[in-house]
């Protein structure tokens, strides 16, 4: 049943928060959990409907997974014993562009897989012809029929792999089936994300040898037996921007808890060019905003430049800020469908290819808006807590396939925000 979030706008938000885990590490750590040979247990796990679906996958091919909710999210046990499937639900697919790191687990565990192409956000091609590549690489044969791909591979044996450009999915697939390859693997030009180090680490927990991840190559030496393991995955590093920003789009002082603030430094460094308060000490982040913020610009780059996430949410505080800001978006080719609601809400906003350029407005007002993607979504219920009046924003799914309890976090902090059928 399609949901909408209604936002009352113009209160300061104050007080504290406590960031979930990150969406963007899970989803693979689940994926690799069926590399092992038995139970593994992830901790403190964002309740998210990307979850939900890639548990389903899980199960579809056998495994087993069981989900409990605690105080700060679910238990996850994923037990592989009973896998025994190669196929993946086409549906499940269509779902969730994650499932394609079902791709290097699987041709590492049962050495077959058959998927549909990935699904996920509209938000521009995003083709998998580097996944493929070095999954090719490891020796997979890989065949594409009918919108389908096939691979399969008696043996996996490690290669030595150059990325075009650091894809943080084809460094993760490749991962995967990397340690269930014999002898050594070399992933050249890899994505740096703190999601692949915390994948490397879990990886090692179950018994791998992977070392480099954040660095200019990361080298696998397998094959490995891996046995379960238990595991919390890092703070979700968009989520806890996605907090900071609503701090400082509605004029207030928040503090973000449980995060580490230095996957968080290109957001915190642009928001302190803006001219806001920034504080942090070992895991919270601080946000004081007197006043609106001054004009940037910014432009989104892989991993530790400014991730393309945090662009929607940034540019609904450009919307209000004081004087012109640039944001080019240098990652998706379509990654703007908030720009147009923004202006639904009074925003100057014009589109010029990859470029943004914001005409910050001393204030937005309420109004009915759409959320086409996930951090679409977000950014519009930020913009929806600076505009006097109510926003309503559309096709809340979307905002729940990233952020676990996005409006009971903002209510803690003082918003006026509640969802209904429509
Ligand atoms: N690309 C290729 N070929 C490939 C793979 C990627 O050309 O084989 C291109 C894509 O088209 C895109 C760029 O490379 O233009 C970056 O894609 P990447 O593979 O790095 O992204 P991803 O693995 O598909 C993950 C996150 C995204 C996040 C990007 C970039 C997960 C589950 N998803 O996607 O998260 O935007 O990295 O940081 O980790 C989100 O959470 O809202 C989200 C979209």
């Amino acid at each position: 049943m399609p949901e909408q979030m209604i936002i009352h706008g113009g209160r300061a938000l104050r007080g504290t928060v406590r960031a979930s885990a990150a969406k963007n590490a899970v989803l693979p750590m689940m994926a690799a959990a069926i590399l092992a040979e038995d139970e593994s247990v992830l901790r403190n796990i964002p309740n998210l409907r990307d979850v939900a679906v890639m548990s389903d996958i899980l199960r579809s091919l056998g495994a087993q997974v069981d989900s409990t909710l605690g105080e700060h999210g679910l238990t996850l046990r994923i037990n592989p014993r009973g896998l025994d499937r190669h196929e993946v639900p086409d549906v499940l697919m269509g779902e969730l562009r994650s499932s394609i790191f079902l791709m290097g687990a699987l041709l590492g565990r049962i050495g077959r897989v058959r998927l549909a192409y990935p699904g996920g956000c509209p938000i521009g091609p995003r083709p998998i012809d580097l996944h493929l590549l070095g999954l090719r690489f490891l020796g997979a044969h890989i065949e594409e029929r009918h919108g389908r791909i096939e691979a399969h591979a008696s043996r996996l044996v490690g290669a030595d792999i150059q990325l075009d450009l650091p894809s943080v999915g084809a460094t993760e697939n490749i991962m995967m089936a990397a340690v269930m390859a014999e002898g050594t693997t070399v992933i050249r030009n890899p994505a740096k994300e703190p999601e692949i180090v915390d994948l490397e680490r879990l990886l090692n927990a179950m018994g791998a040898s992977v070392r480099g991840a954040g660095m200019d190559a990361i080298v696998i030496e397998g094959p490995a037996k891996l046995r379960g393991t238990e595991y919390e995955p890092i703070p979700d590093r968009i989520e806890a921007g996605t907090l900071v920003l609503a701090g400082a789009i509605s004029g207030g002082d928040v503090t973000v808890q449980s995060v580490i603030p230095e996957h968080l430094r290109p957001l915190l460094a642009k928001l302190r060019e803006s001219g806001l308060e920034i504080t942090a000490g070992d895991h919270w982040v601080r946000v004081r905003a007197a006043g609106r913020p001054v004009g940037f610009d910014c432009r989104t780059l892989p991993y530790p430049g400014f991730p393309t996430d945090l662009q929607p949410p940034l540019m609904a505080l450009a919307a209000i800020a004081d004087g012109t800001s640039v944001i080019t978006e240098t990652i998706y080719e379509r990654r703007f469908s908030h720009a147009e609601e923004l202006r639904r809400m009074g925003a100057n906003i014009r589109v010029e290819g990859r470029s943004a350029i914001i005409k910050g407005v001393a204030g937005l007002s309420g109004a009915m808006v759409r959320a086409h993607d996930l951090r679409a979504g977000a950014a519009l219920v930020l913009a929806g807590l600076a505009a006097e009046g109510a926003t309503t924003v559309g096709d809340v799914g979307h905002i729940d396939r990233g952020y676990d309890c996005l409006e009971q976090k903002l209510t803690q902090l003082g918003a006026e925000v509640s969802r209904q059928r429509t």
